[in-house]
């Protein structure tokens, strides 16, 4: 059997934290056959309500679940984690400026960075160990495929890969607004844990992109693939449907092809997707949680387990440049990961009209970064 992994969830009392826990004891973030330990961290005025949640986990009676760490101890929470989901934030309030909900956040991620540094898995920090325990596996692998009997094999196989699945189990998912900016400070101020393990969550609006194809072209939404979200996750995040597919009775076709309305594209489909957060607010008086949740898991599940060939998902990464893109921002782009790793989709070609939009986007959160740095 797999060793559980522990997975803490910030913000566990708040709405997308009631919804996801169930679901990443069900094995719908790391499979269904990883047992996880839950590290549940909320503000001590919340307490009670984290209490709730646990009592409600222990009644749901979940096989993969080992335990349950519910905690107002920053410490506590961020104890031997392998994975973080950091959804508990400072949450944007009528009339409150941008400037104040960046300044806010930013004195809660720096002291998370620090907590989650000093007291998260040591396996945390390591990331060339990562590989080269991999590479070592591999060899031990064909050492005993070559020498050993199939028992010994076996036996090694278990406790090889069983390790290296916990040394690559290290990842770190920003959910809480401003994701990205939030997702910024953290990793400067973790500066132990390299930054392709911190990531921020856009999955979510690539997913309602995905929804808006489906729906537009009447298929099913399993058959729409490689929508892009660029940006930043805000209003100014560019959906990109130009490069989707999707699969029908003949074949892969260009959604470009299967929507010949250029204007429903560029206009229509694009607002709706960065608008759809706010028309989920108008109708259910309370913000995108359910859709929040499933979004978080689909990101780890495709970050951990790989994307499947053929296809990429958007992820907000810490920026390298590519597409002509700031360094040193947190911008989402199209991925595919494998064996843990992501890596950004190369190659594809933008036109003037997806340059712009990237920039304003770029230029968004370069904004908010020095916003973040005034207060640092
Ligand atoms: P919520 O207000 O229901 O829950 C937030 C929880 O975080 C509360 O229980 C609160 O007590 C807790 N919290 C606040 N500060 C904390 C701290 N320092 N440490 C630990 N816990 C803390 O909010 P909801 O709806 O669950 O949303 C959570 C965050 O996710 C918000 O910032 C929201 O804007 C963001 N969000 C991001 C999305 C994305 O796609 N990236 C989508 C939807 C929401």
């Amino acid at each position: 059997p797999k060793k559980p992994v522990k997975v803490l969830v910030t913000g566990a009392a708040g709405q997308i934290g009631y919804a996801i826990v169930a679901m990443i004891a069900r094995g719908l973030m790391l499979g269904a056959d990883q047992p996880v330990v839950l590290h549940l961290l909320d503000l001590p005025v919340a307490a009670n309500a984290l209490n709730g949640v646990r009592m409600e986990l222990i009644d749901a009676a979940l096989p993969l679940l080992r335990g349950v760490v519910a905690t107002s101890d920053e410490a506590e929470a961020f104890k031997g984690v392998n994975v973080a989901i950091v959804i508990g934030g400072w949450p944007r309030r009528d009339g409150m400026e941008r400037k104040d909900l960046i300044s806010k956040n930013v004195t809660i991620y720096k002291s998370q960075a620090s907590a989650l540094q000093q007291h998260a898995a040591p396996n945390c920090k390591v990331n060339d160990d990562a590989s080269r325990i991999r590479k070592y596996t591999i060899s031990m692998l064909k050492h005993y495929c070559y020498y050993g009997t199939v028992k010994k094999k076996r036996a090694r196989t278990d406790i090889y890969s069983d390790f290296a699945v916990q040394v690559c189990t290290h990842e770190v998912l920003v959910v809480a607004n401003p994701a990205n900016t939030n997702a910024l400070v953290l990793k400067e101020f973790a500066p132990a844990i390299p930054a392709k393990n911190i990531t921020c969550l856009t999955r979510l609006d690539h997913n309602r992109a995905l929804g808006q194809v489906a729906e537009k072209l009447n298929v099913h939404v399993g058959d729409v693939k490689n929508a892009i979200i660029w940006g930043n996750h805000s209003s100014t995040q560019f959906p990109d449907a130009s490069h989707a597919t999707v699969s029908t009775d003949r074949g892969e076709r260009p959604v470009r092809e299967l929507i010949a309305d250029e204007i429903w594209l560029r206009e229509e489909f694009v607002t709706d997707v960065q608008q759809r957060g706010a028309a989920v607010i108008k109708a259910r008086k309370q913000s995108s949680s359910l859709s929040a949740a499933s979004a978080a898991c689909d990101h780890m599940r495709d970050w951990i387990l790989g994307t499947p060939k053929g296809t990429w998902v958007s992820m907000g990464v810490y920026s390298d440049g590519s597409y002509g893109v700031p360094e040193g921002v947190f911008f989402s782009f199209p991925v595919t990961c494998e064996k843990g790793e992501w890596s950004v989709v190369q190659g594809l070609e933008i036109d003037d009209f997806a340059r712009s939009k990237m920039e304003t986007s770029a230029t968004e959160l370069k904004e908010e970064k020095s916003i973040a740095y005034e207060f640092l």
